[in-house]
Order: structure tokens, then C-alpha cells, then sequence
């Protein structure tokens, strides 16, 4: 018989307003995700700009509210000058981050081009590893200063009259980590990132900041590093920056030890974000009272993903390599969605997140010149982009829990719900995390009950290493459910061991 468990929702118990932007995405120089990933001329699936329509179909599925580029660590050692102009003039070089060939064929206005046919916000890094901050200022005039001087008439000079108007910039990628090119310690950082924003700043005032944090929680210097930056910059600085990556076996930097796979452990990882999370926000809320300061600072969750780490590769010199081309499992989605549900349950502090990234490199998306699939991932990631707006609400949640070696005691169930006033729509995420029980659920709604569910997907098949591929592109996918009966503002349904199900409620 299934194990019981019960949600229970009320449009007053409220987590936060949920913000947009925590729908992004993140595209880096990087492997195959910008070459031979979103910016192929030589495949036949391009258009005459040389962008794959099939992959800007699927990437309009995903609705990404914002999309972070050009890097990660690739950031570290660009410079944007080398990207603008006649193609046939930009230059060629060595991208030390990934070992990699840069054509610069895709670049600022390539890029732009592309977020605004995604209707997505763009969120550019500057480089703070060899770049200076008058080059980060630079950027800025050129990008969004109306024309009259030297970057922005160079602007429309390459074809582009309006500016761009860029509102998120990131300080910088991960400028703690040994692998980092330029890697500073927290006070050289600190005060870099407050110097280079005020420039930014000064040149257009309409810009918003994102300050790095410590580039995972296993870092030597977290959360010192963090609580250094926040309080030397506070004053500069609009969003934080959290990255982090799981998987199973849990990975480790070095990636040497040998460990066992543990899904229990795996389906709970969702667990070290609240704690991560609870830890920077209070660390802001201290930089808040160091500085005597008024304004808020919020959390950009901006590097996000399960990540195996066994397909890392090396560029070996090439323009495209096949580095990092993770392939995901029902698990994995399984993750993801949990992760998301923290995302919406933490609406109050986080702000802005974007998966780690895009296309072919640990992606939702993966493509060879002929063909692409949508990868287990891809169908949280678009389930809840579509459908988690309004407020987050706080659900009363009642499940079975189970033991883990991780995490200790979990819920098997895990829950988020958002509400939007404006249309009375509803959405309630659910993941039984459970292996071998299915859950009975019943969800009530104690005001307002919805007059009718309007739709529901769920994931699940039973075998956690269940994926996609070129041959069987739709092996794991969200499909569409039968609607449970609604009545008396309460439903039934049982999820199946391993699955992840959204409802959505709403008036008729
Ligand atoms: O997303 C892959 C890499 O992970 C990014 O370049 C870097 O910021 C992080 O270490």
C-alpha cells in the first residue's frame, strides 16, 4: 500500500514575492555550448546568421528570464574588444580557462542579438582575473551609453545605434578558486569589485551589481571570504553570488575519491542549499549593519546544476571541444526539481539563478550538427519557468521521512507552490524522493480553492539511470496526466517512487 502524506495550501502563507529572474540560464565560452551549440553556420539547422533553430526553439521552451554570459572562468581572460568588428578581422587566441581555441566569432553583439530573440534578459561578467576596471567601464559605455562618445559611437559604428542597455553585471567569476585566472584573495577582490562597480556605476547609474561569492562551500575561505566582500563592498554591490553543483557519487574538487552512489543522499542535496543560503543571508544582513546601510542585497544563485565531472576533458587547443557533455538520468531531474522547489521556498532571498548552462556543456540541451535532444533536465527547468509565478506559498507539508547518510532524516516528499493573485493560477510541485514507496497525497487548499485544475505533467519510470539520447531522444520526459478530481478544495494522487508531478489550479 502507498505511504500517506498531505499538502496544505493558503494563498496568506506566503514565502515572498517570486522573482522572474530565477528562471535563468548561463552560456559560456565554454566547450560546445556557444560554438557548435547556439552559433553553428556550418550546420544545416542554422539560419542565415549562423543560429541553430532548432536550439533557439528549445531554448524558447525553456523561458529564460535571464541569461548570464560570457563566462564562468572563461571570463577571466577575455577581452571584449577581440569580439566587436568585422568577423574577418577578429582575432584568434588561446583561452587559457578551458585550454581552447576563442575565434571570437560569436561576441558582444552575436550575443545580444541572441538574447533578444530569447526575450531574455542578459547578465554580463566583466573581467576582473587580467582585465582592469576601466575596461569594465568600458564595456559599460559601450554597451549602454547613447552615442556622442569613444565605445559608444564605436558601438554604432559596428552596427548598433541603440544602446544596449545592460542592467545585471557581475563582478567578475569565481575569483577565490586556485583555477581562476587572476584569483585574488578577499580583500583584494573586495575592494577591486567596489572600485570596478563605482566606475561601472558612474558611467550608467541604472546598472545592478552582482558581487562574487566563495565559488562552492567546500572552498577553504567560505564563509569568511563571503562576509569580507559583503562588508568591504556592501555599498556597491545589488546581488551575491552562490554557485554550486551536485551529483551522484557526491563530487568532490579533486575528483579523486573513490565514492559510492547514494540517490537517498543524491535526492536530498537540495538540503545544503537551504543551509548554504540561510548562511549567506545572514552574512548580508551583517554587512547590512556594518555598513549602516538601508538598501538590500539579495541572492544570485548564478551557477546552479548537477555536474559528474567525469566528461571534464581538455579543450586540447581546439575551437569546439566536447568538454564537460554530461548526459542526465531521472535522478537527475528528479534534483533539479528539488533544487527549484528551494529556489521558490527561499523566494524571500534569492533573486536571480541560471543553470549551469545552456547547451551541450552540463545542459538541458545537447546537439551535433545534425540533430538535438532535450535532456531529463530540460523539463523542470521548463515546467517551472512556465508556470512558478506570484507569491511562493508556505506549504504545510506532512510525509514520511526516510534516513540518509547525507543529510539525516528527509521527507520523502518535497513541495513548493506558487500562487499568482492577478489570474487566481496556481502551481504545486511535487518530488517523491523515495525509491520503492509511492506517495498518497492529498492537497487541500484552506482559502481559495482553485474552481479547476488546468493542467499536470509528471516524470518518473522507476529506473533512476534512465535517460535520453540521440537514439531515444524521448525516453524521460514530462508527460501529460489525467486530472485528478477536485473536490471540495482538496485532491488525491498517488505519486509513483521517483517522480516529480506538477498540477496547476486555476479559475475556469
Ligand atoms: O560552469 C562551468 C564552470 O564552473 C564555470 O566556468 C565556473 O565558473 C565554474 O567553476
Amino acid at each position: 500500500a502507498p505511504l500517506r502524506a498531505s499538502v496544505s495550501l493558503h494563498t496568506g502563507r506566503t514565502l515572498g514575492e517570486i522573482s522572474p529572474l530565477l528562471f535563468g540560464g548561463f552560456a559560456e565560452h565554454m566547450g560546445r555550448c556557444i560554438y557548435e551549440g547556439i552559433y553553428d553556420p556550418e550546420s544545416p539547422l542554422s539560419d542565415e546568421r549562423g543560429l541553430r533553430r532548432d536550439v533557439m526553439a528549445a531554448l524558447k521552451d525553456l523561458n529564460f528570464r535571464i541569461m548570464r554570459y560570457p563566462g564562468g572562468n572563461f571570463v577571466s581572460g577575455y577581452r571584449w574588444t577581440d569580439g566587436i568588428g568585422p568577423r574577418a578581422e577578429r582575432p584568434r587566441r588561446r583561452a587559457l580557462a578551458w585550454r581552447s581555441i576563442e575565434t571570437n566569432q560569436f561576441g558582444p553583439h552575436e550575443f545580444m542579438e541572441f538574447a533578444e530573440e530569447l526575450g531574455t534578459e542578459p547578465m554580463w561578467a566583466v573581467n576582473l582575473g587580467t582585465g582592469t576596471i576601466q575596461e569594465a567601464a568600458d564595456l559599460v559605455e559601450y554597451m549602454n551609453l547613447p552615442t556622442g562618445t569613444l565605445y559608444s559611437d564605436l558601438r554604432a559604428k559596428n552596427g548598433r545605434t541603440e544602446p544596449y542597455g545592460i542592467k545585471y553585471w557581475c563582478l567578475g567569476n569565481e575569483m577565490d578558486g586556485p583555477w581562476q585566472i587572476g584569483q585574488m584573495d578577499a580583500h583584494a577582490y573586495a575592494e577591486k569589485a567596489l572600485q570596478a562597480a563605482k566606475l561601472m556605476r558612474w558611467m550608467d547609474p541604472n546598472i545592478q551589481t552582482i558581487a562574487c561569492g566563495s565559488s562552492a562551500t567546500a572552498m577553504p575561505g567560505y564563509p569568511d571570504w563571503d562576509l569580507t566582500v559583503l562588508s568591504h563592498a556592501y555599498n556597491q554591490i545589488d546581488y551575491f553570488s552562490m554557485h554550486h553543483y551536485a551529483a551522484n557519487p557526491y563530487p568532490t574538487v579533486s575528483n579523486t575519491e573513490d565514492l559510492a552512489r547514494d540517490t537517498d543522499s543524491f535526492l536530498a542535496s537540495s538540503l545544503h542549499f537551504d543551509e548554504h543560503a540561510d548562511t549567506l543571508a545572514a552574512a548580508i544582513r551583517v554587512a547590512k549593519a556594518k555598513n549602516r546601510s538601508k538598501k538590500d542585497v539579495y541572492l544570485c544563485w548564478d551557477e546552479w546544476n548537477v555536474w559528474y565531472r567525469a566528461k571534464a576533458g581538455d579543450g586540447g587547443w581546439s575551437e569546439a571541444p566536447h568538454i564537460l557533455e554530461e548526459e542526465y538520468n531521472l535522478e537527475d531531474a528528479l534534483v533539479v526539481a528539488t533544487w527549484l522547489n528551494t529556489f521558490l521556498r527561499k523566494a524571500d532571498v534569492v533573486k536571480i539563478a541560471c543553470i549551469a548552462q545552456i547547451v551541450n556543456v552540463i545542459a538541458p540541451i545537447m546537439t551535433r550538427r545534425d540533430a538535438m535532444f532535450r535532456q531529463t533536465i530540460f523539463y523542470p527547468l521548463a515546467l517551472y519557468s512556465r508556470h512558478a509565478r506570484g507569491v511562493s506559498l508556505d506549504p504545510l507539508v506532512r510525509s514520511p521521512r526516510h534516513a540518509t547518510a547525507r543529510y539525516g532524516d528527509v521527507k520523502l516528499l518535497d513541495v513548493s507552490a506558487s500562487f499568482d493573485e492577478a489570474t487566481g493560477e496556481g502551481a504545486t510541485f511535487l518530488v517523491n524522493r523515495s525509491q520503492t514507496q509511492a506517495l498518497h497525497v492529498t492537497l487541500g487548499w484552506e482559502d481559495e480553492a482553485p474552481q479547476a485544475l488546468t493542467g499536470a505533467w509528471q516524470m518518473s519510470g522507476g529506473d533512476p539511470l534512465a535517460g535520453n539520447s540521440f537514439g531515444d531522444p524521448d525516453a524521460v520526459t514530462a508527460q501529460p496526466l489525467t486530472l485528478p478530481t477536485l473536490d471540495g478544495g482538496r485532491v488525491s494522487l498517488t505519486l509513483p517512487p521517483l517522480s516529480f508531478t506538477t498540477l496547476l489550479s486555476g479559475h475556469v
